[in-house]
């Protein structure tokens, strides 16, 4: 038998168990190794049925993803699929953990699925930039209808066990250890004599679609409403369709089409570098093997405003008791019916029970006292962006937190080393870095002063995780990996519209490329004052480029969509603007007043100015050693700020478009406005002159 599979036999049922740590991927050996397996069981008389099992943690999570874009080696994981599905005895998958991709289109071609309680299945594919390539899209249907496999394939969704079930998904559920129930049910199919239920031979769900698609046709739409410029999501549908509208094998060859086509494209590609990027962020080179994260049972939060409610809700929905801290009652009570009023809304729109989310209320408790933060292994002080005061704050809690106790800010930009000084434990200090609204992005980034200690990094990482967060460990400087990329991005911003775009055509520009809102959009959103009073306090240059045209704004009182004017006008109720000729009348006005003649600006040009700054900022931080490797400032961007994942995060797209393009952009840009800030960082230049990349040069530095 093979290293990663074995056969053993309990009377007249077989049982094969692929054990192939950590999560059962269907790589070539395991490919292999089964369907040698079930060859032999197949001739093998004293057989009646097969048990398909998987060792460890999970079944299988699926296809092998770093086996992608590398030749295939047969047998190819559908023919796997086909040939169990061909098994003339029944073959039952006993299925926990995670079934999913892969793992799920190998159960689905079992003639029976049984599954322990607490498994959840899926096709996640579409979250790689792929549709399931094994017969997912063709048996699935098959069994829950087209409009239920539409949504189930498009979302990428995991689904819980007892659901599955009722949509017949899998046909049991195991009591007692699922082996041994596996091979019961599979010896009261050959006792009772029940057929070997091949999924592609059933019609009845998918015929009646052949005559009228149109239910079919409104759930696509509506699960691809939200999947603007991906490709993935949109071929899944048409996959999908295929099951009703073609024979099986036709509707089959489609899906495997479909599949090659997107994994060979660069959005499969960026979103695989993404997958693998997410789960390197958390890792720190140089965390000793064995370093145990702290417990962490106790939560104190210090602020119960906007980012302190954010936060503190994170840890009630994992059933972690925080202890919000305020100066007052009255700012107490406002922040828990802000946090109330979050809840509350998932409530309205059925996401969520009553008795849930007072059962989460119940783990937030508010205090005036900050003594009461004692006992908390856990600190986030998330009061304003005002280092005096922070200082006093973290000065408090060396004096009352417990020994051992973690110390974070969730400053956005100000030196940690600097506030860890003030206290007598700098080892227990660091930066957690929460991004607004702070319960729903999730992005943490996780900020390592100069004492931090392994455990206490290493604490931060562990309850990131906990708390359904991408931790990425960066290093100290203004504004750490995102803010200070987000500064490089507003260099340019303003300037544009002096020389002739307007905001919406930026913003446009900058949806086109895949972001969610452009610059303008988003500064009317956050709140335009909030810049303009660093600006007042730090400097003009303090977030950026120049902003004159915000800051006269803001004189006016326009703060953006909380006054229902900024660079917009906001209807009652509305979040989205319109364009407001009183904000042209203002740029082409200080456009005048700079002697700027303004002219035509094309997209692409706005969308160079506006990136490239920012890619050339993370070659800055990368050299620094902010950031450990190129895929840390790509999680950054993408899970913070929503740069599109079809391109993978900024320094991955920078590889693909190739860095010399990039740089003798820049030096153009520089070159013709005079703008020094605009030059290519150091390492772009020596990258892009070896005719190297982000990636490579990180690769080469690791080995
Ligand atoms: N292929 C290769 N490696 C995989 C993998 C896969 N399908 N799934 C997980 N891994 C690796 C991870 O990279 C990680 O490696 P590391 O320890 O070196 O960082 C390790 O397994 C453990 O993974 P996680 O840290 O993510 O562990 P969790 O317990 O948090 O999560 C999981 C487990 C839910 C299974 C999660 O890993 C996951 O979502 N995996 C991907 C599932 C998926 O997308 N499946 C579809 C694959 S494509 C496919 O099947 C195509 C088919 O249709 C033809």
């Amino acid at each position: 038998m093979s290293d990663v599979v074995s056969v053993r036999k309990e009377g007249a049922i077989a049982v094969v168990t692929i054990d192939n740590p950590p999560v059962n991927a269907l790589g070539h050996a395991v490919r292999s190794g089964t369907f040698e397996a079930m060859a032999g069981l197949r001739d093998d008389d004293t057989v009646a049925a097969v048990v398909l099992a998987c060792a460890g943690r999970t079944f299988s999570a699926g296809a092998d993803i770093t086996e992608f874009g590398k030749p295939p080696q047969a047998p190819g994981l559908g023919e796997l699929v086909d040939q169990i599905e061909a098994m003339p005895k029944p073959v039952v998958a006993a299925l926990h953990g995670t079934t999913l991709g892969g793992g799920l289109e190998l159960a689905l071609g079992c003639h029976y699925r049984i599954a322990a309680p607490g498994t959840r299945v899926g096709l996640p594919e579409v979250k790689l930039g792929i549709l399931p390539g094994a017969g997912g899209t063709q048996r699935l249907p098959r069994i829950i209808g087209p409009v239920e496999a539409v949504k189930f394939i498009v979302s990428g969704e995991f689904v819980a066990a007892d659901k599955a079930l009722s949509l017949g998904i899998i046909d049991s559920l195991a009591d007692g250890d699922l082996t041994e129930a596996a091979i019961a049910f599979a010896g009261k199919v050959v006792e009772e004599g029940r057929p070997v239920v091949r999924i592609r031979d059933r019609e009845d769900k998918v015929a009646p679609f052949r005559d009228d698609s149109s239910a079919f046709d409104a759930a696509a739409a509506k699960a691809t409403a939200r999947a603007r410029g991906l490709e993935a999501p949109f071929a899944c549908v048409e996959a999908v369709r295929g099951s009703f509208e073609l024979p099986f094998e036709e509707g089959i060859k489609k899906e495997r089409e479909g599949f090659l086509k997107l994994v060979a494209g660069d959005q499969s590609k960026a979103q695989r570098h993404l997958f693998f990027a997410e789960r390197e962020a958390a890792k720190v080179t140089d965390m000793p093997k064995g370093t145990r994260p702290r417990p962490v049972a106790k939560v104190g939060v210090i602020g119960a405003g906007t980012m302190g409610g954010g936060i503190s809700m994170n840890f009630a929905n994992v059933g972690i008791p925080v202890t919000i801290v305020e100066t007052s009652q009255e700012a107490l009570d406002r922040g828990f019916a802000t946090i109330r009023k979050n809840y509350g809304i998932s409530v309205s729109r059925g996401r969520m029970s009553e008795d849930e989310m007072e059962r989460r209320m119940s783990f937030l408790a508010g205090s005036t006292d900050m003594n009461d933060l004692a006992d908390a292994d856990l600190i986030i002080e998330a009061v304003f962006e005002e280092m005096d005061v922070k200082k006093t704050i973290f000065r408090k809690l060396d004096e009352i937190a417990k020994p051992g106790a973690v110390l974070a800010s969730n400053t956005s930009y100000l030196d940690i080393n600097e506030i860890a000084a003030e206290t007598s434990r700098p080892g227990s200090v660091l930066g957690m870095h929460f991004f607004s609204p702070a319960n729903v992005m999730r992005l943490l980034e996780i900020v390592r002063g100069a004492k931090t200690d392994m455990d206490v990094l290493a604490t931060a990482i562990d309850i990131g995780r906990k708390i359904k967060k991408v931790p990425v460990v960066v290093g100290v400087c203004f504004g750490f990996v995102g803010n200070r990329m987000l500064k490089a991005r507003s260099l340019e911003t303003e300037q544009l519209l002096l020389e002739g775009a307007t905001p919406q055509q930026v913003d446009q520009a900058l949806v086109a490329f895949g972001f969610p809102m452009g610059p303008f959009q988003m500064g009317d959103l956050a709140g335009l004052d909030i810049g303009w009073r660093i600006r007042k306090a730090m400097g003009s240059d303090s977030d950026g480029g120049k902003a004159e045209i915000a800051d006269a704004l803001c004189e006016m009182g326009r703060f953006g969509q909380k006054t229902g004017r900024g660079f917009y006008i906001y209807e009652e109720g509305s979040r989205g603007g319109t364009p407001d000729p009183e904000v042209e009348a203002l740029i082409v006005e200080t456009a005048k007043k700079h002697g700027i003649e303004r002219r035509e600006i094309s997209d692409e040009e706005i969308v160079e100015r506006l990136v490239y700054p920012m890619i050339s900022e993370g070659a800055r931080i990368l050299d620094e050693g902010i950031a450990q490797r190129p895929g840390d400032v790509d999680v950054v961007w993408v899970f913070g700020y929503g740069f599109p994942i079809g391109k993978g995060g900024p320094m991955h797209y920078a590889d693909r478009i190739g860095l010399k393009h990039i740089r003798d952009r820049l030096a153009y840009y520089a070159e013709r406005s005079g703008n020094e800030k605009l030059k290519p960082a150091p390492l772009l230049e020596t990258l892009a002159e070896d005719g190297s990349g982000f990636a490579a040069h990180a690769k080469a530095k690791a080995a």
